[in-house]
């Protein structure tokens, strides 16, 4: 097994962990930027990779003080090589690339995904063959995975990505961003009790969260043009339901169809409350991720490097960031 410092700067958080042989965390410093973002109501993409280059070295520097250990300890470089913004991904695959020169250590590249999938394996041991259910900001897919380190993509969504779908939601509500979390509480409040349409009822593996998106904003404008007063928790948990109901169900399906022995969810909304509610009882074991690895973290990253260390899947120096690297090529033996 192997010690290992990752860096996690896909989006608006710069992270870094320090992780020994997998399961014992030594350190996972994340310095978040929603406070900035919040005033624009989204992320933005240059203020991001600016903030990120000012905090990078302290965060490095406080993982490497908390973790308590000699920098000759680490044995490998592990940063996130995309998908994400290209400026943010730039700052951190930078400065890992430094550090495996500075420590003569090997670097891995990791796909933001494989982390996010990863994530469940630092307090859990994942069970082959699975079935990842990823809901991100920025990705909303089923991977079949038949072992270790190995990614099929069996279905994933034709246009926006579930946390998209909330983030834009709650823009349109007026919700502080990111939406999704303000949603999912205003959701426990409220009723299920507007008619929204069901997304993408097809019988596949896909997702398609546009539709019900702009119902939402639909129904919201109808009720503001007639100046009367829509129930805004009620909404969202219309809109909740929903959407769970349409992850829950195809992953359910998709995990009986393939035989696979649990599900794992991953990314920023398998913090959802409505969506951990749902599948909580569902015939096939369903693991979460805790709440702290749900949201980008970099320990997600050095979780998935740990694995792909004992395979030596090291990167070149001159390893480049990419906004789309694909998943499946990041198997094990590909
Ligand atoms: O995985 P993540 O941190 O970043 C990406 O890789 O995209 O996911 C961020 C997304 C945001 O869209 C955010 O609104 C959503 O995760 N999110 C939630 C919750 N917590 C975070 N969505 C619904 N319910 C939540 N509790
Ligand atoms: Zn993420």
């Amino acid at each position: 097994m192997a010690t290992i410092l990752a860096i996690e700067s896909s989006c608006d958080e710069m992270s870094v962990a320090i992780l020994r042989d997998q399961k014992e965390l030594l350190a996972n410093v994340v310095a978040s930027q929603i406070d900035i973002h919040k005033q624009y109501g989204g992320v933005v993409p240059e203020i991001a990779s600016r903030k990120h280059v000012e905090c990078v070295s302290a965060v490095l520097r406080e993982a490497l003080q908390t973790a308590g250990i000699a920098v000759d300890e680490i044995d490998a470089i592990a940063v996130t090589k995309g998908p994400g913004l290209v400026g943010s991904l730039h700052v951190g695959m930078q400065e890992a690339k430094t550090l495996a020169i500075a420590l003569h250590k090997p670097l891995i590249g990791v796909h933001h995904i494989a982390g996010h999938i990863y994530a469940n394996a630092i307090e859990n041991t994942i069970h082959y063959p699975c079935l990842a259910l990823v809901v991100s900001g920025g990705h909303t897919e089923l991977v079949y995975m038949a072992s270790e380190f190995q990614f099929e993509v069996i279905g994933q969504t034709f246009d926006d990505a579930i946390g998209e779908a909330y983030d834009k939601v709650g823009r349109v509500l007026h919700l502080p961003y990111p939406g999704g979390p303000v949603i999912d509480k205003m959701a426990h409040v409220g009723k299920h009790s507007y008619k929204l349409p069901v997304p993408l009822d097809d019988g596949s593996y896909n997702f398609s969260f546009s539709g019900l998106k702009s119902a939402v904003i639909n129904l919201n404008h109808k009720y503001e043009q007639r100046g009367e007063t829509i129930n805004m928790d009620d909404l969202a948990c219309s809109f909740q339901d929903v959407a769970v109901e349409a992850l829950s169900s195809k992953a359910l399906k998709a995990a009986h169809d393939l035989k696979v022995k649990e599900i794992i969810v991953a990314g920023g909304v398998s913090a959802n409350k409505g969506l951990r509610e749902k599948m909580a009882n569902s015939d096939i074991p369903v693991i979460f991720p805790p709440m702290k690895y749900c949201t980008d973290n970099a320990a997600m990253i050095a979780s998935a490097a740990s694995v792909m260390y004992k395979y030596k899947k090291f990167s070149p120096l001159d390893i480049s960031v990419k906004p789309d690297y694909d998943l499946e090529k990041e198997s094990v033996g590909v």
